[in-house]
């Protein structure tokens, strides 16, 4: 069966996409920053292979690409992410902006940076960010969330270069979960995660070599920039 590598599996969509991908017998890398306190995660059933790391911490990066070096990676899925208090016009914050670049834009491409070998060597191919219409500056912000916006429009760039530096190797692909009840989404969202998951799903198994560098809505379609 194909391996996934999924961050920010401790909660939320993360946690939801390894209980469905193990549920489905993939081999399931399931990375978070801290395993002691990830209880929910412990009790999936399955192959699910728990890996300490902040996404922001270089030297965690390095200790995971050592620990999996020589062993094929079929999907690489970014889903940690955080948004930000002070994101309004008027009160944003340079420390603010940077701690979310660096969790949502610099660190999933510092990811595929120290995995690309183990995702050549995968069947599928495939790396994946999950990022947010929010990003979108096609759809017309509608106010706030400055960071947070700014740095998913900066992962977009990051991976669409990336899938052209990467052309012929991997597939590198961008998905807007939907608004998922979370606790970065809100009791308020439409979208349960086993919903979003699913559709995050087929969308990454429906993915072929033309569609890399592309920015997907759950249900397929395509978001524009
Ligand atoms: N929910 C929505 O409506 C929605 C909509 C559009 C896009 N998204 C995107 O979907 C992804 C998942 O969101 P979610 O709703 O599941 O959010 P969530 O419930 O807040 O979970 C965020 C996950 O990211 C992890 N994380 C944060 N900073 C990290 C770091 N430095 N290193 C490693 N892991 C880190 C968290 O771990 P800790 O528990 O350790 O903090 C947690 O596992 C994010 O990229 C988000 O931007 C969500």
């Amino acid at each position: 069966m194909p391996t996934i590598l999924i961050t920010g599996t401790n909660r939320g969509i993360g946690l939801e996409l390894v209980r469905q991908y193990a549920a489905d017998g993939w081999q399931v890398i399931a990375c978070c920053r801290n395993p002691d306190t990830a209880s929910e995660l412990k009790q999936v059933q399955g192959i699910v292979d728990i890996h300490a790391l902040d996404v922001t911490s270089d030297a965690d990066i390095t200790r995971l690409a050592g620990e999996l070096a020589g062993k094929p990676i079929d999907v690489l899925l970014n889903n940690a992410g955080i948004t930000a208090k002070n994101d309004s016009f008027g009160s944003t914050d340079t420390e603010t902006w940077l701690r979310v670049f660096h969790v949502n834009c610099i660190a999933p491409l510092h990811l595929v940076e120290a995995l690309v070998d183990n995702l050549a060597a995968g069947t599928q191919k495939k790396a994946i960010s999950i990022s947010t219409r929010m990003g979108s500056m096609g759809e017309s912000p509608s106010g706030s969330y400055y960071a947070y916006r700014s740095s998913k429009a900066a992962l977009n760039m990051a991976m669409v270069n990336a899938a052209a530096d990467l052309r012929g190797r991997l597939i590198l692909a961008m998905i807007h979960p939907g608004w998922v009840q979370t606790d970065m989404g809100g009791t308020q969202a439409p979208l349960r995660p086993q919903e979003s998951v699913a559709g995050i799903r087929r969308v990454i198994a429906g993915l072929k070599p033309v569609d890399s560098g592309q920015f997907f809505n759950h249900d397929g379609s395509s978001i524009p920039w």
